[in-house]
């Protein structure tokens, strides 16, 4: 595995390159998640480009920029060992050498979900990817669909601004109990990581819900609520179900939909989803 710190020495590297780039951008902090971005990445290109960069552009004044879990060196084993061509670590300095002169907005599905509560954490997203897609030049991008308004945010970004890249959105892995996989799970004290898994619990609840013919998202949100609020401490942030990927609210479910959730514990904000068809059914790949 090559590893290129640069962001000169990324571009030199892929121009004029003639094989099919898989591209996984990540924050780092591996986990099963990102591996499984990997592996799929592997199967559908000739070579696989990771990124790892804390990208200071979309963490809020008082979120967990400083904090964020980071260990290159594992990351780097990890990421040798399942396959990665390259691993890019850019610095903050080269990323970033000045300050912005250009600031990228995005409007569409941003007041909704994560958007409300983390003004300008998308504009920091598609600020990063599209520097990224240029750097890097990837014919397919893979994001885990457990952050699925970034995803939504992305696939705005890459359609309406006509980047040469197509997105593919995969399963979140979770842990045996149900917790989705996520590198903040580590600031859960033991008793909230037990507590934790209600949040999926809940989801399913919702998807069998809507299975069993319940078409009304207030109803379906009702329940869920009830059932998280009683079975962990965290404080419900939100619990929303809209059209997706539009994101959209919706009065009935007759079209694809994501019902997601977000918990505040102690010192972790964790969030989670299940993107269903009308019928209720698990829509895992979207591409
Ligand atoms: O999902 C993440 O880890 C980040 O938001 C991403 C896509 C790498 C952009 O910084």
């Amino acid at each position: 595995m090559k590893i290129i710190r640069s962001v000169q020495m990324m571009m030199k590297e892929v121009a004029n390159v003639n094989k099919k780039i898989g591209f996984v951008p990540t924050m780092g902090f591996l986990h099963a998640g990102h591996l499984s971005l990997v592996k799929e990445a592997k199967q559908e290109n000739d070579i696989v480009v990771m990124s790892i960069f804390v990208n200071p552009l979309q963490f809020g004044p008082n979120e967990d920029f400083e904090r964020y879990p980071r260990d290159e060196q594992q990351d780097a084993k990890v990421a040798e060992q399942h396959g990665v061509d390259i691993l890019f670590l850019p610095t903050v300095d080269d990323m970033y050498p000045d300050e912005l002169g250009i600031k990228m907005t995005i409007n569409q599905g941003t007041d909704v979900l994560c958007g409300r509560s983390r003004p300008g954490h998308f504009d920091g997203v598609i600020t990063v990817l599209t520097k990224l897609f240029h750097i890097v030049q990837p014919n397919h991008a893979y994001f885990g669909l457990k952050d699925a308004q970034q995803f939504a945010v992305v696939n705005t970004l890459v359609t309406q601004l006509d980047f040469p890249v197509q997105i593919v959105g995969l399963p979140t892995i979770r842990e045996g109990d149900g917790l989705a996989k996520s590198s903040r799970n580590v600031y859960l004290s033991k008793i909230e990581r037990k507590e934790a898994k209600s949040l999926y619990l809940g989801l399913k609840l919702g998807q069998k819900l809507i299975v069993d013919g319940i078409k009304n998202p207030a109803t379906i949100i009702k329940e869920v609520k009830k059932f998280i609020s009683i079975n962990s401490s965290g404080k419900i942030d939100y619990i929303e179900l809209l059209s997706f990927p539009n994101l959209k609210s919706i009065t009935t479910i007759n079209q694809q939909v994501i019902l997601a959730v977000a918990v505040n514990f102690s010192n972790a904000r964790l969030i989670d989803n299940v993107i269903l068809n009308e019928e209720g059914s698990f829509i895992d790949r979207i591409s």
